[in-house]
């Protein structure tokens, strides 16, 4: 017992230590970058949520991803738009919808690997100032774009933008109607759970929502998610998503099959 006191005192004191470097660090340099590393494993480490098997490549041998230059500070990874198409696969998904279109690039990624899906996302129109509070970090990725990455391309044809607050919206068209649910708007508390009572109506009972920015960063997301009593929900090791799974999949990922 002593032993494990000590060592949580010990990571505890890591953990300051790693916060202090980050604060004093100048940027870019390699302490930063350990001192992040550290929270981030620390922040891990503490989650209650256990992690989904990594997503398999569906039989696929291709994966189109956005190129690394075209991706801006907002976006979904490369890792994280793998393990959406990986879970779009999973639910045999023809519906999808993002709240938080941004740039749309994550959009045009899942339009170009799953040629049989129809994606509908919600931004924020241009002038239109949220109904709810917003985070810290959502003042640098509200999208006040003047086009999309997915426009002038053959996959717009299946992605439909809706631009509305998403805490006014009308969710009723989409009730129990889509697979996968990729919930990616605002990021405050009261934005993810206004976002999140919506993707529960949306989501078939056999489909998928997946929450992104689940990190130390973006506090709010954490704190949503852990409080979700009675919710089953797992975290994807090396993005920062979330994922809830219907009863199939649930079934699935206990017998090993999942992916
Ligand atoms: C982090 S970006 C989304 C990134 C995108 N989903 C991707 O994977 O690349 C968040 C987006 O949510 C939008 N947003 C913020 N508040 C919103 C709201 N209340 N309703 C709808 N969209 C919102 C922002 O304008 C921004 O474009």
């Amino acid at each position: 017992m002593v032993v494990a006191g000590r060592g949580r005192r010990g990571a505890r004191t890591v953990r300051d230590l790693a916060r202090v470097a980050l604060v004093r660090a100048p940027r870019g340099p390699l302490l930063s970058r350990l001192a992040s590393g550290i929270l981030d494993a620390a922040f891990e480490a503490s989650s209650p949520l256990p992690c989904l098997p990594p997503p398999a490549s569906a039989g696929r041998d291709l994966l189109v991803v956005p190129a690394p230059g075209a991706v801006a500070p907002g976006n979904q990874s490369i890792e994280g738009v793998a393990c959406l198409v990986a879970l779009a696969e999973a639910t045999r998904a023809e519906r999808i919808f993002e709240i938080g279109t941004y740039n749309g690039l994550t959009a045009l990624a899942l339009a170009a690997n799953l040629p049989h899906v129809r994606i509908d996302t919600l931004d924020l129109p241009p002038d239109l100032v949220p109904e709810l509070p917003l985070a810290e970090s959502d003042e640098l990725h509200l999208s006040r774009a003047a086009s999309r990455r997915y426009e002038g391309r053959p996959e717009a044809d299946r992605i439909t933008q809706h631009l509305g607050d998403s805490a006014r919206f009308d969710f009723s068209p989409f009730a129990g109607a889509i697979d996968l649910v990729y919930v990616d708007g605002a990021h405050s508390r009261e934005y993810v759970e206004n976002d999140t009572n919506a993707a529960f109506r949306m989501v078939k009972p056999d489909g998928a929502i997946v929450w992104d920015d689940y990190s130390r960063l973006v506090p709010d997301v954490p704190a949503l998610l852990h409080g979700l009593a009675g919710v089953p929900l797992h975290r994807v090791r090396s993005t920062r998503l979330v994922v809830w799974l219907g009863g199939e999949l649930r079934r699935r990922l206990q017998a090993g099959t999942l992916w």
